[in-house]
């Protein structure tokens, strides 16, 4: 919804599907009102206007934007950007910017905006329209958004993002890429769809580097790091359990998750974690539902091959470093051990095809 304001008069709006991006240096975008418009007048007037990405539940207020009534805003929250353009609350992102240049273009007129100030509201998904009707993207695989330090992650995602989809596609699962920054883990992307309604992409998420988080990383990390993840662990005693689970990733080549109440407490935690782009540590009752976690037990149940419904392999470049972990979840419960071993097999067979991938490049 493209919006104005001038002093004195109500604001003006209208839904354009026709928004695009035209130059980085200097910033421009354009749309295309058409030459019937009524609205379009009141926004050249202003001089100034401002592009509201509408979210996927903002349907209705498109529908309105597209409508003749008089006052579009009447019982509608917004507040001014710093040129006065309405910013509608609830939008995925706006786009404030000031009239470059108006071409008439047949019935329409293709208008070039130079952007002063712009702003990501919230990491929702944007509302689409398309062949008369509306809906919202479904998408194949989410990267986290931009974010400092994510740059070169980012382009490893790119490397692996059809192992991603294609397991995600085969298991009927969803696959999340993992990287360690510093003591964090991020959730760099996120493929497959959840059959939960409501369920939002991980992407984006932080988790502190803290046992047993992480032990991919650490079963085929070098001895520093093994260290410096071990001496976390606060019962001495433990810590030769942990050694012995770090033995059995290496040995099956994949770590397993067997959840638990504390993982769904956990999951709540990682899509908040996503929605905010805050670690998930800052959670008070973190620590104790980390020790709840039941990941790479030394005997698999042999008896309830169900029990397994996380798998995650290493995806190592030339030095045969973690670069990333593919963690998949959300199969079909298995209910023999074969179907067990397809899910473990498929798992690595995209882990070895994306370290092939990332060992063209790193
Ligand atoms: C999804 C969608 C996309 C639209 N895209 C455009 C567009 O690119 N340009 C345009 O002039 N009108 C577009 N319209 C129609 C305008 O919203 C509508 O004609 C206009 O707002 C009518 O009111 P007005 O006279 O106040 O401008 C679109 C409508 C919808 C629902």
């Amino acid at each position: 919804v493209i919006t104005a304001a001038q002093p004195g008069q109500a604001p003006a709006g209208m839904a354009v599907g026709s928004f695009t991006s035209v130059s980085l240096e200097p910033p421009l975008i354009a749309f295309l009102p058409d030459r019937g418009s009524s609205s379009w007048p009141k926004i050249e007037q202003a001089g100034k206007f401002c592009v509201n990405v509408l979210s996927a539940d903002q349907e209705q207020i498109c529908r309105r934007f597209a409508t003749k009534m008089p006052d579009k805003f009447a019982g509608l929250a917004w507040r001014p950007a710093s040129s006065g353009a309405p910013i509608i609350e609830g939008v995925v992102a706006w786009v404030a910017c000031e009239i470059e240049s108006v071409q008439p273009a047949g019935d329409h007129y293709v208008v070039i905006g130079r952007v002063r100030e712009l702003r990501l509201e919230k990491p929702g998904l944007p509302l689409l329209f398309y062949q008369g009707g509306y809906g919202r993207f479904l998408p194949l695989s989410m990267a986290a958004g931009e974010a400092p330090g994510l740059g070169d992650h980012l382009r490893l995602v790119d490397l692996v993002r059809d192992q991603m989809e294609a397991v995600s596609e085969e298991l009927s699962c969803q696959c999340v890429a993992w990287a360690q920054i510093a003591d964090e883990l991020v959730i760099l992307a996120h493929a497959g769809i959840s059959s939960r309604r409501g369920a939002s992409t991980l992407a984006g998420a932080r988790l502190p580097f803290v046992p047993p988080l992480g032990s991919p990383w650490v079963a085929w990390g070098s001895d520093d790091l093994r260290r410096h993840w071990l001496a976390q662990i606060k019962d001495p005693n433990e810590r030769s359990d942990y050694e012995a689970r770090l033995a059995s990733v290496v040995e099956r080549g994949c770590s397993v998750g067997i959840p638990n109440p504390a993982h769904r407490e956990f999951s709540r935690l990682l899509e908040q974690s996503a929605q905010s782009r805050a670690s998930a540590a800052a959670a008070s009752d973190f620590r104790r539902i980390l020790e709840g976690l039941v990941y790479d037990p030394a005997e698999l149940p042999t008896d309830d091959p169900g029990a397994v419904r996380i798998v995650s392999v290493p995806v190592l470049d030339r030095a045969s470093k973690v670069r990333l972990v593919l963690t998949i979840y959300g199969f079909p419960r298995p209910t023999t051990d074969g179907d067990l071993q397809r899910i473990v097999d498929l798992a690595r067979a995209a882990g070895n095809l994306a370290t092939a991938h990332v060992r063209a490049s790193y």
